[in-house]
């Protein structure tokens, strides 16, 4: 099926506050609410088209540096949802498949719930197919209102809604499925007589049933899927949301989680079984972690991060861009970041990774080969490369390359001064 996707993302976000990013590239566990949007439709469609407009040039840069198949399309001024959706008629003038429209700002949408809308879509051969969900408190919302025999009339906004209209609890939840070829025509016949002076997408069922076409509705049972970021506050709940979705994947795989209530754990990690996570971990990014590993408890896994079997990451250690490979122990209290660590390797208490420097703005590698042992609150200073069995003395700061079954040590010599405390007290 020839399917193209169209993400809304031109709108400002007031509700952020934010001056420095653009709603829709705010994170959750390393991750834009964009990225989770264009993850789970670039299955699904074969082009995707990000509509920008608030801060685009960050938003493009995002979509232009992770994302082959999207294109992004300016919309300025921003007049309204289905203004935003206007802006890609000139790119699909002779298309003939489907369009399948979403908001960028609605992360916890799953793949599989966009498959099963768009199957729902070709079976009750849809022209228009609108997703809707019941809300306990619809606030906010545009309200999906039914002619006497159930069927569609029109979705009505909230600022634009009777006491009556208001009462209904199902919403639109803002996104849809459409055969482009019947709809287009829409596009250029919105008006903007409604309370926000806007050119609403959601005039398109109206349209659509006045063409006789055929429109309907899909019911979202897990009306969590469409929960819309529009503050911080709103961010922390999907957050929450989306990392209890991923603990109860992970638990169901054979993983261990201590804690689900103070650990976090990425949609794009992967991890092995029987492998435990402590309390208070905190995993972001795309990650593997193998089988048997013990990670935390309050350890951070930062993203890149591909730890090997029966690995232990403990307490307070950080990790980023970095490969553990399997039997290796990063205990305690470390920083490992672009580093690359071979097997059996011990990393003593306090070990850091000095990999950036300040001055040309680089980072550099760190490898440890298999069987290498650091000793306790050493700072291994990158590049750096110590090889094989090479052993490096507690306290050390390694500036150059250590052979291979080495001992590298540059403590200071150790002096005791007998008596010394008790002639100062004289
Ligand atoms: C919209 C729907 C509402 C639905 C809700 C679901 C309309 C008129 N209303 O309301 O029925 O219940 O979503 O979340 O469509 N955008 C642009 N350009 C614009 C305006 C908006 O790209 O000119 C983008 C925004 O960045 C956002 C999305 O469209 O990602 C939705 O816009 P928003 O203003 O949040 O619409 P709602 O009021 O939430
Ligand atoms: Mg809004």
């Amino acid at each position: 099926m020839d399917i193209k996707a169209v993400i809304l993302a031109a709108g400002k976000g007031t509700r952020m506050k934010s001056e420095s990013t653009p709603k829709v590239l705010h994170e959750i566990m390393g991750k834009s609410l964009l990225g989770y949007v264009l993850d789970n439709v670039k299955t699904i469609a074969n082009e995707e088209f990000v509509i920008v407009g608030h801060q685009s040039e960050k938003v493009e840069k995002f979509v232009n540096d992770n994302y082959d198949n999207a294109k992004t399309v300016l919309q300025t001024p921003q007049l309204g949802t289905g203004h935003a959706v206007s802006m890609v008629c000139p790119y699909l003038e002779n298309f003939e498949g489907l369009v399948l429209i979403l908001c960028g700002d609605t992360p916890l949408i799953k793949e599989e719930t966009l498959r099963e809308f768009i199957e729902f879509h070709s079976n009750s051969n849809s022209d228009l197919t609108v997703m809707s969900t019941i809300f306990d408190n619809p606030a906010n919302y545009g309200r999906i209102i039914r002619e006497s025999d159930n069927s569609l009339k029109c979705i009505v906004e909230e600022k634009d809604a009777t006491a009556e209209q208001k009462a209904v609890k199902e919403v639109n939840a803002g996104i849809y499925c459409l055969n482009w070829g019947k709809i287009k025509n829409a596009f250029s016949q919105l008006k903007t007589n409604n309370a926000q002076g806007e050119y609403y997408l959601t005039d398109i069922i109206s349209w659509g049933k006045e063409q006789k076409l055929n429109v309907n509705a899909y019911i979202l049972e897990d009306s969590d899927e469409i929960y819309g970021i529009n503050s911080r506050s709103n961010l922390s709940t999907a957050t929450k949301i989306m990392n209890a979705r991923n603990l109860e994947k992970y638990m169901a795989q054979g993983v261990t989680i201590v804690d689900p209530d103070s650990t976090w754990i990425s949609e794009d990690t992967l991890i092995g079984q029987d492998t435990i996570i402590y309390p208070a971990t905190y995993i972001e990014g795309k990650n593997t972690i193998g089988k048997n590993c013990k990670i935390g408890p309050c350890a951070h896994l930062r993203g890149g991060v591909e730890v090997c079997d029966n690995v232990k990451v403990g307490n307070f250690v950080e990790v980023k861009k970095a490969k553990i490979s399997s039997n290796t122990n990063v205990g305690h209290l470390s920083y490992i970041g672009d580093a690359e660590l071979g097997e059996r390797v011990n990393i003593g208490a306090g070990t850091i990774t000095a990999n950036y420097d300040p001055i040309s703005k680089t980072k550099s590698k760190t490898v440890l080969k298999d069987d290498v042992k650091i000793g306790s609150n050493t700072v291994l200073v990158a590049p750096v490369t110590v090889e094989e069995g090479a052993n490096v003395g507690a306290g050390s700061v390694i500036t150059k390359n250590i052979t291979k079954w080495a001992l590298a040590i540059t403590r200071a010599p150790l002096r005791v001064l007998e008596d010394w405390v008790q002639r100062r007290l004289k």
